[in-house]
């Protein structure tokens, strides 16, 4: 992955130089490089979401690291955007810096209103090596397969169920080789839960998305955390050091202890909201004395 993306900054460069500079105004306000102590880049469902009274009290935590200027808050998600401002408004999912969606296809800086457009810079540079109708071919006959509806398929990301498959990981093994055989390496499938299969440029993806939000708003950190659940967060916690996986996490996720055995991952025995509050700890953004009594 670190090397396409490298590759692809070069190509970043040569769009930046033909945008228009009020474009270049308008995604990337100032010069100087913004320096955090941490950006917390989090999935949403079943990492944040799942315990609502714990989730209320974490984010009241968040919003004050955020308030006194030392976090930055990266929601990074296979929802679409509508689904997390509806998250905003009814699910107590704290208010962000940023946020990369459909798994690291779309990336939408704020403020954030429904309708908006996503980051186009990204989604040209995605656009230019993805070919839907050559990576629909990769699904093609795989018996039991459905495909998620329409809003969940967009020119970036190809999403499918594979539950109803006879044997759901052979289908994903079978669609992984495939993809390597067929695709010239421009596309990544992210299998997540025994159930979502998504089929999405090499250059995207969670982890990729974030690195690219931090290269475009210039944006230092003392540690990048990050924290997830299920397989669509694995291209995080592959791009950054600091990861923490809640105790509800799929098992593909959970492989990560044996697969990165030197890496900084917290394993929390904690489920959700509370599992995340608990990596923070870990990491000293937040101190144990405000520890949360869960209920
Ligand atoms: C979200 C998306 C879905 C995707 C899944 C796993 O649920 O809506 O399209 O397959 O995340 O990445
Ligand atoms: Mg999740």
């Amino acid at each position: 992955m670190g090397f396409v993306l490298k590759a692809q900054g070069f190509r970043f460069a040569h769009m930046l130089q033909s945008e228009p500079l009020c474009f270049l105004k308008e995604i990337n306000p100032g010069e100087d490089r913004m320096s955090m102590k941490w950006i917390l880049a989090s999935d949403i469902d079943n990492t944040l979401t799942g315990d609502r009274s714990a989730l209320d009290k974490l984010r009241i935590e968040i919003q004050n690291l955020r308030a006194s200027g030392d976090l930055f808050l990266i929601l990074s998600t296979g929802r679409r955007l509508d689904q997390v401002l509806d998250g905003f408004e009814e699910e107590g999912i704290p208010p962000a810096d940023a946020v990369v969606s459909q798994v690291g296809t779309e990336i939408y800086l704020p403020p954030f209103e429904r309708g908006m457009d996503p980051l186009h810079v990204w989604r040209d540079i995605l656009m230019e090596d993805f070919s839907r109708e050559k990576a629909m071919k990769i699904i093609d006959g795989i018996e039991g397969l459905e495909m998620q509806p329409g809003k969940f398929n967009t020119p970036l990301k190809i999403s499918c169920y594979l539950n109803k498959a006879e044997d759901p990981e052979a289908a994903a093994a079978e669609i992984r080789r495939r993809a390597e055989y067929q695709c010239d390496g421009l596309c990544q499938v992210v299998w997540s839960s025994g159930r979502d299969l998504d089929l999405i440029p090499a250059a995207a993806g969670k982890g990729n998305a974030i690195r690219f939000v931090m290269n475009l708003q210039k944006l230092d950190a003392d540690r990048v955390i990050v924290a997830g659940d299920s397989g669509n967060d694995r291209s995080m916690f592959d791009e950054f050091q600091c990861g923490i996986v809640v105790a509800n996490a799929q098992t593909e996720l959970l492989a990560l202890k044996k697969e990165h055995p030197i890496s900084e991952f917290y394993f929390s025995d904690r489920e959700y909201a509370s599992g995340v509050r608990d990596g923070l700890v870990y990491f000293q953004v937040l101190g144990e004395t405000n520890e949360l009594s869960i209920g």
